[in-house]
């Protein structure tokens, strides 16, 4: 087969060429197997079973006895156990211990603390604007898309707004991290830039996981009753190195994902006035539907990984599997007319979000309410809005990024 999903020219490919690939190998009977590039310092392992069919993503999510998230869900190559927990905590752990630290966390996201958000997300909305306003047209990403979601995570943890610029570049290093843009290395398998793009990362991950670590202490001295108060004090606590990591995994999930739904939905909107014109008609009746077709069809994270933990099907005990959420969001055999971008789409059940099973996104509500405070305020404020041209997309076999996007108004 002429598809190698390992190669990383091929996620340099236009996007419609990509998604054509996917969609030859839904047609297969199996899931094809990926051999890996070997990573100097890492190893490689064998190769990967990659999950492309709707179906299959839902039974590995579901199934996380028979698919663990453990050594790692976020990379392909096995990472050092106390590598995995620094920058990814529960995502790359399997229950008890994910129970664990999902049941103290989720005490941020409950709809009481979310609805408590909301005029918050509207005031932070609307000054995001404000400042794009006054500097005038330019890149979408920068000035807009990307704002919102790390303000409201850094103001979610107590995290002051002057650092809130450096946060936002730190995660761009761990998610951007094939990306010469944002690390200054070539992306190729070379010992030299392997090295220089593993000492960025793990820089950028210690300076979060110090700032959190530093809250966290400052607050298990004096509780204020913040989220970090509420974290790290009271029976069931968290750790100065968990609350560390905990960051890590809130800021590049929530950030690095919500920034590119927001920027794919100005392009869309852009590419297909009549969704607009529908949307604006009722949005409030509308958004959210809307956001969960922006979600299915642009697909901000592209697979997460699964170790499968004992002889199953087609599959032996330690073999890996990637499960493909951007084709599995356009499967035909449970999408009709999938690469239609229809906002009223019902029923819509996309795994952009992730696949049901003890994973599935924490942030997911918080995400869509995001997204809909910034199209209620684009949309309302400046209706000329749209993107201009094609957007600068990030390379990455992971995160399907939106690195800029011109606009104008
Ligand atoms: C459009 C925006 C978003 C997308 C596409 C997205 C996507 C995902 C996906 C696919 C997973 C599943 C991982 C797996 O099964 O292994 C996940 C998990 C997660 N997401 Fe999101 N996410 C978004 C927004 C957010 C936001 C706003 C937050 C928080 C502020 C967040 C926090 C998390 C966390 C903490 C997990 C791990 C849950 C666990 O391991 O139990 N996400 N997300």
């Amino acid at each position: 087969m002429d598809i190698d999903l390992s190669q990383i020219p091929f996620w340099g490919l236009p996007q419609a060429e990509r998604m054509a690939a996917f969609r030859r190998l839904r047609e297969l009977d199996r899931p094809v197997f990926v051999k890996e590039n070997p990573v100097p310092f890492i190893g490689a392992g064998e190769g990967y079973y990659a999950l492309v069919r709707h179906a299959d993503v839902v039974e590995a999510s579901r199934n996380a006895e028979v698919f663990s998230s453990e050594p790692c869900s976020n990379s392909i190559p096995d990472m050092p156990r106390w590598l995995a927990v620094y920058f990814g905590s529960m995502i790359n752990m399997d229950d008890p211990r994910h129970a664990r630290l999902r049941r103290i966390v989720s005490r941020a996201f409950t709809p009481r603390i979310l609805a408590k958000m909301e005029d918050d997300l509207a005031v932070a909305a609307t000054e995001i604007v404000d400042q794009a306003v006054e500097a005038g047209p330019g890149d979408f990403v920068e000035q807009i898309a990307a704002r919102l979601p790390v303000r409201v995570i850094c103001d979610m943890m107590g995290i002051p707004a002057k650092f809130h610029d450096m946060v936002l570049r730190r995660t761009n290093v761990i998610l951007g991290n094939a990306d010469p843009e944002y690390t200054g290395v070539r992306p190729d398998f070379s010992r030299w830039n392997v090295a220089k793009g593993l000492g960025k990362l793990l820089h950028a991950g210690h300076s979060l996981n110090r700032l959190a670590a530093a809250l966290g202490d400052e607050r298990r001295k004096r509780p204020t009753g913040d989220l970090v108060s509420l974290l790290v004090n009271g029976d069931e606590r968290l750790t100065p190195q968990e609350l560390g990591s905990f960051f890590i995994l809130l800021v590049v999930a929530g950030s690095e994902t919500t920034r590119n739904a927001i920027a794919y939905g100005l392009k869309l909107f852009t590419d297909h006035p009549e969704q607009r014109e529908h949307l604006m008609a009722d949005f409030d009746g509308r958004i959210t539907k809307a956001c969960d077709e922006i979600v299915r069809y642009s697909t901000p994270v592209i697979q997460f990984r699964r170790t499968v933990t004992r002889d199953h099907g087609i599959y032996r005990k330690g073999d890996k599997v990637l499960l493909f959420y951007n084709s599995a969001n356009r499967d035909e055999a449970v999408f009709t007319d999938p690469d239609v971008f229809d906002i009223t789409r019902d029923p819509n059940p996309h795994v952009g979000f992730g696949g049901p099973g003890p994973h599935y996104c924490l942030g997911a509500h918080l995400a869509r309410r995001e997204m809909t405070v910034m199209f209620r305020e684009l949309f309302t404020r400046l209706p000329g809005i749209r993107a201009v041209g094609e957007p600068d997309f990030l390379l990455s076999n992971f995160i399907n990024g939106v690195k800029h996007l011109t606009y104008a108004y």
